[in-house]
């Protein structure tokens, strides 16, 4: 393997540079959502039978795989179940009129209902804050039904539990597991923005690597991690089940009929990938094949411009070095 004009380092600095949400961002980012829930618990001090009863930060923010590209900031909010319409429209309805009440300083159309969730919106700087409901009956461990937004059914989760999953892989492989998968979802995003109909939900990117991380692939050189996890893609077809054992035993999963298999690692009855057919199977298998053979290309290229160019196949136009 030639690295002698694309290295491990071009692509940690292509990372720092593209790829990767700034740091000082990220924190102000999530400081306006913890400005959020601390609101919401003082509110709550006072309120006691307030039926939201929590805010977490939950996405690719609270797991350190934000890409820079990051629209919004996802929040969780847990809304106690008893009293909660049950029709998705109506209890996007009432989660609205619930923060309105909790956030007066707000003008009312800066907290709106969307298809699956609510944003509210800061004046002047700062992203949306994209407030998703889980459906709450008290659980200790925060057990709830959230809102997906995928289609809007409700599955069955765990947030603080996924960010400790996450957490763990992040552990194993400090720096790496995080970059690596942002990687991963960089080039997803340059694939969607080649065609429409490609998906690979982040959870999924993320799943996918966990996998492969705790087989023990090391993921401390940057091309040649992308290159395995390309190279996993293709072989499984993206149909091998992926099973994960931090909360349940692979023996309580059960049969499932949809081609690709993510289970949820909280909870074994719900398939991260059940709404992806074959074609959006083989899409992606594709998409791996497209992104090995070209790193494999640039590992060979003679020239440095021509290995840009392969690069540029897996990362966009963006990429240089
Ligand atoms: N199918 C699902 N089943 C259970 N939980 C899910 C599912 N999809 C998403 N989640 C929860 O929502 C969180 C955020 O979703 P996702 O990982 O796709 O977005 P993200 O990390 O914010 O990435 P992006 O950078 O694309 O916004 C996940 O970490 C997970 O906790
Ligand atoms: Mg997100």
């Amino acid at each position: 393997m030639s690295r002698e004009h694309i290295g491990h380092g071009d692509i940690v600095r292509f990372a720092q540079e593209r790829v990767n949400l700034p740091k000082e961002k990220a924190d102000e980012y999530r400081n306006q959502a913890a400005g959020l829930r601390d609101r919401l618990e003082s509110y709550l001090k006072e309120h006691p039978d307030f039926t939201l009863k929590k805010m977490l930060l939950s996405g690719s923010l609270a797991k350190g795989t934000a890409l820079r590209s990051l629209n919004d900031i996802d929040v969780t909010c847990y809304i106690s179940g008893a009293d909660a319409p049950s029709d998705i429209r109506a209890l996007l309805e009432y989660l609205a009129e619930r923060l309105r009440s909790a956030y007066p300083n707000f003008k009312p159309e800066q907290v709106k209902p969307q298809t699956y969730s609510v944003t509210v919106s800061f004046l002047g700087s700062g992203l949306d804050v994209d407030v998703v409901p889980i459906l709450y009956d008290g659980d200790p461990d925060w057990f709830g039904n959230l809102v997906s937004q995928e289609n809007g059914s409700l599955l069955k989760t765990n947030i603080p539990y996924h960010l400790a999953f996450i957490r763990k892989r992040k552990t194993s492989q400090v720096t790496d597991f995080a970059q690596v998968a942002r990687l991963v979802k960089f080039w997803v995003r340059n694939e969607k923005q080649k065609n429409e109909q490609f998906r690979f939900k982040s959870f999924m990117v993320e799943l996918v690597l966990a996998h492969l991380s705790d087989q023990g692939m090391d993921l401390s050189d940057y091309p040649e991690a992308l290159q395995h996890v390309f190279t996993y893609i293709a072989k499984s077809n993206m149909q091998q089940r992926i099973v994960f054992e931090d909360y349940y035993k692979a023996s309580a999963v059960g049969a499932f009929t949809e081609p690709v298999q993510i289970i949820d690692p909280v909870n074994e009855k719900n398939n991260a990938g059940k709404l992806y057919t074959v074609a959006h199977a083989d899409a992606i298998v594709n998409a791996a094949l497209d992104a090995g053979d070209a790193i494999d290309a640039a590992w060979s290229a003679p020239t440095k411009q021509e290995t840009i160019r392969y690069w540029q196949k897996v990362f966009g136009p963006t990429f240089q070095a």
